[in-house]
């Protein structure tokens, strides 16, 4: 899947529009867990509900397309997405998600009301025999289809919403933060569900958002950084994790508490400040107020982007560093 140049901003009353996702692209390969990380506020929900063709009234897509096997999108129609994108080739596994199953209604029809929204020719009975057969090819009890909500726990709730939103075998799954609210054995339970999904060839690529530096190190193939509305920095998860080339993720890292004893000696900085109001962004590069790197330039003009599609910083600091490198290399 390729996401291109993707703009979005909501309308806020009579202010100037949030812009909360900006100039965006992105690749995520088959068979990999693409890992979008970055502070609250920074736009990874936006962007999770533009790439899974959910904007909602008051976000506009100003640009963006996508591309997928060997289809072609406009991101920017939202509501005109032709029939056999939404759930089929692309579903969203939303912030919050446990939260979205119908408390007055039995897993089973929920179910039922679900997957004949995408295809009503389907009967009822084989919308729960696909679903009977997905929960076993799973290893998760059957029972729950006989199940209300509140009767399941949190974890359960997650996974069974993981599975009714890829019922249908989505190409890509973006799941939004989909652990935050879960307790660390849920979480693993959770993170092996979606590798099964993978293996098992119900889904073929994963997006996944989350706060979660360490989490993320452990489960995803490529991260990309996100900060007020950009990508600042992607690469593989050693590239990113181990040589963090941005000021903004060297301070992410540096801000991530470690269990492991060997490191519990190390000091935990926080980064100073908070992410901007995105209706009035900085100018130049939009870290430059929190930056201890930061240069006369840093408030002026756009950070160049350093690298290729594939692995990059955007940031003076990044070029400064590379340039010097080269001509000790010169030197040599
Ligand atoms: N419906 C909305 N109307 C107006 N502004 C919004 C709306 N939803 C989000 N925003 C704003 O857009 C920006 C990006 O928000 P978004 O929810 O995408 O961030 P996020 O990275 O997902 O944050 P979090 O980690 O807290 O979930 C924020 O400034 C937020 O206040
Ligand atoms: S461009 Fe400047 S302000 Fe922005 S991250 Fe790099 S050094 Fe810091
Ligand atoms: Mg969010």
């Amino acid at each position: 899947m390729d996401v291109y140049n993707v703009r979005a901003h909501y309308s806020a009353g009579s202010g100037p529009p949030v812009k909360a996702v900006d100039d965006v692209s992105l690749s995520v390969s088959e068979g990999e867990v693409f890992g979008i990380v970055g502070e609250s506020g920074c736009g990874k929900s936006t962007l999770a509900a533009v790439m899974s063709l959910t904007a909602g009234r008051n976000l506009t897509v100003a640009s963006g397309e996508m591309a997928l096997g060997d289809h072609r999108l406009p991101l920017t129609e939202q509501i005109r997405i032709p029939k056999g994108w939404r759930g089929i080739q692309v579903a969203l596994l939303p912030q919050r998600a446990m939260n979205s199953l119908n408390p007055t209604a039995r897993i089973r029809d929920f179910i039922v009301d679900v997957v004949r929204s995408h295809n009503p020719s389907l009967r009822p009975h084989d919308a729960i025999r696909q679903a009977q057969e997905r929960l076993e090819q799973l290893s998760l009890p059957v029972r729950v289809l006989d199940s209300y909500p509140h009767q399941l726990s949190g974890g359960m709730r997650q996974r069974v919403v993981a599975v009714i939103s890829t019922l249908l075998n989505p190409k890509v799954l973006i799941a939004d933060e989909p652990t935050s609210a879960l307790d660390v054995s849920s979480q693993k339970q959770f993170i092996v569900l979606l590798q099964e999904l993978l293996q098992r060839g119900f889904i073929t690529r994963v997006v996944y958002i989350t706060h979660d530096l360490p989490m993320l190190s452990n489960i995803a193939d490529r991260i990309a950084v996100m900060y007020a509305g950009k990508i600042v920095e992607t690469g593989t998860t050693s590239q990113v994790i181990e040589s963090p080339q941005h000021p903004y993720t060297q301070a992410l890292i540096a801000s991530t508490l470690d269990i492991d004893p060997q490191l519990r000696g190390r000091q935990i900085k926080g980064i100073p400040g908070a992410p901007p109001d995105l209706r009035y962004p900085p100018s130049g590069c939009r870290f430059h107020p929190r930056c201890s790197y930061v240069m006369d330039k840093c408030s002026r003009e756009a950070p160049p982007i350093v690298g290729d599609d594939s692995r990059f910083a955007a940031c003076w600091w990044t070029l400064e560093q590379l340039e010097k490198t080269a001509v000790k290399e010169t030197e040599r």
